[in-house]
């Protein structure tokens, strides 16, 4: 039910059907793609031609998207396939195996969608290598890290053929502005912080994963960009969506209520969630003028935005950058020096 769905962001007029080109011959991985803003993401690029590999964790729920989405796209003269992709974002080993599984069975990567994410009341960690770190920072940003190391060599590569429009469109959120204090990413005792289970300390957390979000997109854009490399990065903000997300986030008590009624006066459908990522993934003019849009923020639909004040920080950038890769060096070689059977 949506009561006031165009108040906001004074919602738009795009219309995927006439907006976005014909995508044949791309091939796309949309993470997190069986629920929510990302199916509707990978049920939009796969009914105007891609080859969309859908990213999930759980077989069941990404086989059953995957053929939901087959079905609603039969028979539309534009359209393209979609295939499930085993990818779990939580560490960075299972991360890895969801990559080399896209890499036994692609040899291009037009566009790259960091969708998946998690939004949790409570604190929770995982383990590897030896370290254990918060699972929201694993999965909302790590994840994305890690998968786009890995998967790089192949983009790059895409990104040499004549005419190509490499993207990597990475889902944020306009939360990342109200993370209160400068975050201290050099190590993970600071990507630890907040162990409190409340309401407002787990948004915080939430907060905090999606500016690394941002920092993420906008140092790897200055890093191709050094390299000469012609990939473009983008982070957004989808709008307030009415999906599991935001719903699960806090399933009893007065806030639970709270974010119901809120959802259900304001927020966008998930079709509607998905189209500044189909924007920021498809638009011509994204290609037509990349200086404007390479290493930007998008807010509904197609609006350039500030990130925050900590969003431009390189020097935050630049810690995140490399504890990322230390963390990750870490877990991967434990599962490299594992013994195999
Ligand atoms: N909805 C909003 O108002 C809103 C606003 C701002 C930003 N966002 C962002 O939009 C993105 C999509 O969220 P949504 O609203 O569409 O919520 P959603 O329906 O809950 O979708 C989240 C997706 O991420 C997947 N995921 C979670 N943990 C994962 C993991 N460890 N490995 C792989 N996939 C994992 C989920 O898979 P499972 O089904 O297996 O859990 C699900 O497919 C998120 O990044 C979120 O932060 C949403």
């Amino acid at each position: 039910m949506q009561i006031f769905p165009s108040i906001n962001y004074g919602y738009s007029s795009y219309d995927p059907s006439s907006d976005i080109p014909d995508l044949q011959g791309k091939v796309i991985l949309v993470t997190g793609a069986n629920s929510g803003i990302g199916f509707k993401t990978a049920e939009v690029l796969a009914s105007k031609g891609a080859k969309v590999y859908l990213g999930a964790r759980d077989e069941s729920r990404g086989k059953a998207a995957a053929q939901t989405i087959r079905d609603s796209i039969s028979g539309l003269p534009s359209a393209g396939s979609v295939h499930w992709l085993p990818l779990d974002l939580s560490t960075p080993q299972s991360t890895k195996a969801g990559a080399s599984a896209f890499l036994s069975l692609e040899n291009r990567l037009d566009v790259l969608i960091h969708n998946a994410g998690m939004q949790v009341k409570g604190y929770s960690t995982v383990s590897e290598g030896g370290l254990t770190f918060s699972k929201i920072m694993s999965t909302n940003h790590l994840g994305s890290f890690v998968l786009t190391q890995e998967l790089m060599p192949v983009l790059k590569r895409t990104a040499e053929e004549p005419n190509s429009d490499v993207r990597i469109i990475v889902v944020a959120s306009k939360l990342h502005l109200r993370v209160p204090e400068r975050p201290d990413f050099r190590n993970l005792e600071g990507w630890n912080v907040r162990k409190d289970h409340g309401v407002i300390e787990s948004g915080i957390r939430y907060s905090i994963t999606k500016l690394a979000n941002v920092l993420f997109t906008r140092e790897l854009q200055s890093r191709l960009d050094a390299e000469k490399v012609p990939i473009t990065c983008i982070s957004l903000h989808p709008g307030l969506v009415s999906t599991e997300g935001p719903k699960n986030a806090v399933k009893t008590g007065i806030f639970a209520l709270l974010i119901k009624l809120v959802l259900a006066a304001f927020a966008l459908t998930p079709l509607q969630g998905a189209y500044t990522t189909l924007f920021a993934a498809t638009s011509p003019k994204i290609k037509a003028e990349p200086a404007k849009y390479k290493g930007s923020y998008l807010q509904p639909f197609n609006r350039l935005a500030e990130v925050s004040a900590y969003g431009k920080d390189k020097q935050l950038a630049e810690d995140l950058w490399a504890c990322s890769e230390e963390v990750a060096e870490i877990c991967m070689k434990e599962a490299d020096s594992e013994p195999r059977s």
